[in-house]
């Protein structure tokens, strides 16, 4: 694991952008020099490339790691793994036990990855696999909120760091060209009138290929490996800055303005029955109305949406 000390010796590499000396770094962590080395060689072993000389250490580069210490500002609430099953299992227990709103458990891969209905999410190195633990001071009501905002962040990050044409298909996937880029799965503690947690499960296909038709990556999309750090960076400013709309109007409206779903003819499966016809709206709690093809409306809380 990289540690504290070691965030702080990254940080203090990044600042200087030249070489700084062994005794500099030891007196800034206050900590003895053969432990500053120790430190450092522990980063190399991690995939940091440090260049040792008389001045002192100088960073090259970097490796595509989601370790805290590459999230400044967010380092004490990340909670890295190099492979877990699923990040949903660890969040649970960390909100039960009380983790603090903006908890980020984040995995390099899964061996269990979760998806909606019960399905397996494929999760390889190289993905970007997360929960992120909100405790919004919302009703209940609101929750189908939370995972639309998600997708809304989602999207907007891969439009303005990539210029992709992403869009949503309801209720909260991602698609770029039809194809499932990201896929996201919200969980709820709830009482009657008051949320307890909304764990947030993202995965996003960037610097993989994954294996079905319908699915794509920004790697496979862009032709080129992109920075997974740079991609979490940005959708997780982007959720903290959607948070403070869940209440607002102006959510759903940027949603509808991503979506691909809506004024399209769609099949959605919902508790086992299929309901078809156009979708013509989402209401304020999310769900999507669908105008059947004879005439009535439907009103569908969740559920799985083909896109006829
Ligand atoms: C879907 O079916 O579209 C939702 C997929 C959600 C996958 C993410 S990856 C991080 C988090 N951990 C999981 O096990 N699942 C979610």
């Amino acid at each position: 694991m990289v540690n504290n000390a070691e965030g702080e010796i990254l940080r203090a590499l990044r600042a200087s952008g030249d070489y700084v000396s062994g005794e500099a770094l030891s007196a800034e962590l206050g900590v003895s020099r053969v432990c500053i080395w120790k430190h450092i060689r522990n980063l190399v072993r991690h995939g940091y490339v440090i260049k040792p000389s008389s001045r002192g250490y100088h960073l090259v580069s970097a490796p595509d790691l989601l370790l805290p210490c590459e999230f400044p500002g967010w380092e004490q609430k990340i909670c890295h793994f190099w492979e877990v099953d699923s990040t949903m299992r660890v969040a649970k227990g960390l909100a039960k036990r009380g983790a603090e709103e903006g908890t980020i458990v984040v995995a390099e891969s899964q061996s269990r990855g979760r998806g909606r209905l019960g399905r397996e999410w494929s999760s390889p190195v190289g993905g970007i696999y997360c929960t992120v633990i909100l405790r919004p001071k919302v009703s209940p009501a609101y929750a189908p909120r939370i995972s639309l905002m998600a997708s809304v962040a989602v999207a907007q990050t891969i439009r303005r760091l990539f210029g992709l044409p992403a869009e949503l298909k309801w209720p909260n996937d991602v698609l770029i060209g039809g194809k499932k880029v990201c896929g996201i799965l919200a969980e709820m503690e709830a009482e009657m009138d008051e949320v307890d947690f909304v764990n947030l499960g993202i995965g996003i296909n960037v610097n993989c290929s994954i294996s079905q038709q319908r699915a794509t990556s920004l790697r496979d999309e862009l032709g080129t490996e992109v920075s997974r750090k740079e991609v979490l960076s940005a959708v997780l400013a982007e959720i903290q800055r959607q948070q403070g709309m869940l209440t607002r109007e102006d959510l759903l409206g940027e949603w509808k303005e991503l979506s691909a779903t809506l004024d399209r003819e769609v099949a959605v499966v919902s508790l086992g029955e299929e309901i078809a016809g156009k979708a013509i709206d989402v209401d304020t709690s999310g769900a999507l109305i669908v105008k059947c093809r004879d005439g009535s409306l439907r009103r569908v809380l969740a559920g799985d949406c083909l896109h006829l």
